[in-house]
């Protein structure tokens, strides 16, 4: 009988301990993957407000009519990297897609406009911060 009591605490003792063990797993991950999505990665680059469209690693910058674009550079045919402009489009060099300067499609094969980033810039010192 003594035995029956002891193996029941045991189970009830571990079940508890699986149990708390779990859910610290369990938010341990949660908190991990709402970390990497808050974690955007940001770029400062100079600004140059006379040039119409300056082109980075990950963005491109549209200055027309005293109005700031940014730009993601990724083609949303297959994400390939848009490095060059012709008579105010910006050409995808892979499969011929071509966009405005604000990013709306022109040619496809792409079907979606070109993701608009969020930036700030510092008009004092002309820094302008993209997130990506
Ligand atoms: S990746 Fe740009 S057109 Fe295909």
């Amino acid at each position: 009988m003594n035995k029956e009591v002891h193996t029941r605490r045991y189970f009830i003792k571990s079940a508890f301990i699986g149990l708390i063990t779990g859910t610290a797993v369990l938010w341990g991950s949660m908190v991990g993957r709402q970390k990497t999505i808050n974690s955007k990665k940001k770029f400062t680059i100079p600004y140059n407000p006379n040039q119409e469209v300056s082109f980075n690693d990950e963005f491109i910058v549209v200055t027309r009519d005293n109005k700031i674009q940014v730009l993601s550079s990724r083609c949303t045919h297959l994400g390939c990297k848009i490095v060059s402009e012709s008579d105010s489009k910006l050409l995808c060099p892979c499969h011929g897609s071509s966009f405005d300067l604000e990013g709306n499609v022109l040619i496809g094969p792409a079907l979606r406009p070109l993701e608009k980033l969020d930036f700030e810039i510092d008009r004092n010192s002309s820094i302008l911060t993209v997130q990506l």
